[in-house]
């Protein structure tokens, strides 16, 4: 199939790149705008492929996407392009609007009018909001809490009134925490690991009892190509890793796999409106013939073996724009809790 993947050099779209092209045999077309998470480093070794394609721009970009669209003879659009850090949703909203609802519906609109064949919404399990018991279903009622998983949720619904409205076979993967290689060190796990590398303090949240289900990213990324491939259209699939765990356990486990102390760990003034658990139900993709196969054990072993290992990726980044953003995210939190 000849493909477009959006967000494709960031840390979900990067694997699903490399996936689809080494794994899968197929033709890629890889559209970022590379904004501060986006990072050309991340799909280097793809450079010189015959079966890849890199193209500087944004979704929202309409005459590009329709220029690439008809170009590339596009079949297939899987958009992972995103803003996606609930932290930066709170200072910024309005970038999230303009990325996950306005450019996923600058996209969707100029695949249906191009004829592409199949249509797959990267969304988040963030759209059904805190769920203190149980699990979600892909029927249940969507209650977004934050300007991030609420620009999620208006993506993700208006990509599936393209099915009920025009037809345009569309499919939603509705997957929850992610980890592994090369994600942006904003994030909790890789956050936390390279701040221990540096013995430097673990900002935890509140009283770090949230719970999050791990996903390994090559079973995200496995999710997806089986939801673009074998997914009925108009559907919505969500992808969990089957690994629900308190923050603070993470946390733990993290330092001891680095023989780091625990008094590292610092508790701090908690994100506002901070969801407490997230928990799907995935048998209708298990249904589907996909289930997950990393533990999270072993997944967040190899991942901190990466982060020790490829400080050459992580260390630039750090000490670039990411400073300034950690000290206003953090400096008065950690000040507080000395
Ligand atoms: O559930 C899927 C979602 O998971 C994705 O859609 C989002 O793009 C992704 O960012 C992630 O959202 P979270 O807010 O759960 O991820 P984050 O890594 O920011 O935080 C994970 C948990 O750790 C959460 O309960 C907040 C907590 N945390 C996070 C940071 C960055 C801390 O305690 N301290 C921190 O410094």
């Amino acid at each position: 199939m000849r493909i477009l993947v959006t967000g494709g050099a960031g840390f979900i779209g990067s694997h699903l790149v490399r996936r689809l092209i080494v794994r899968s045999g197929h033709d890629v077309v890889n559209l970022d705008a590379l904004k501060y998470s986006g990072n050309p480093a991340n799909v280097e070794d793809l450079e010189g492929n015959a079966s890849y394609r890199f193209v500087h721009g944004d979704i929202a970009d309409q005459l590009l996407v329709e220029r690439l669209l008809r170009e590339h003879r596009i079949e297939a659009v899987i958009n992972a392009a995103a803003e996606t850090h609930v932290d930066r949703s709170i200072v910024d909203p309005g970038s999230f609007a303009r990325t996950d609802v306005v450019g996923t519906g600058i996209l969707i609109e100029e695949a249906r009018r191009a004829g592409v064949a199949r249509f797959l919404q990267v969304s988040t399990d963030e759209v059904y909001g805190s769920v203190e018991t149980g699990t979600s279903t892909e029927e249940d009622r969507l209650a977004p809490r934050s300007p991030y998983s609420a620009s999620k949720a208006g993506g993700d619904l208006l990509a599936l009134s393209y099915w009920t409205t025009y037809r345009f076979p569309v499919m939603v993967t509705r997957g929850s925490n992610t980890y592994g290689s090369h994600q942006y060190p904003e994030k909790f796990i890789p956050l936390f690991v390279t701040n221990a590398i540096d013995d430097q303090p673990l900002p935890l949240y509140g009283d770090g009892r949230q719970r999050r289900d791990w996903l390994a990213v090559g079973d995200h990324c496995a999710a997806i190509e089986h939801v673009l491939l074998r997914g009925e259209p108009g559907h919505i699939y969500n992808v969990g890793g089957g690994n629900e765990r308190e923050n603070i356990a993470v946390a733990e486990q993290l330092l001891a796999c680095l023989n780091k102390p625990k008094g590292l760990i610092r508790f701090v003034q908690d994100r506002p409106g901070h969801d407490r658990r997230y928990a799907v139900d995935c048998r209708k993709l298990e249904r589907l013939g996909w289930k997950p196969t990393v533990r999270f054990d072993e997944g967040l072993k190899a991942t901190i073996e990466w982060y020790r290992k490829n400080e050459a990726w992580w260390r630039p980044i750090k000490s670039g724009a990411f400073r300034q953003y950690y000290e206003e995210q953090y400096r008065k939190r950690l000040q507080e809790a000395g």
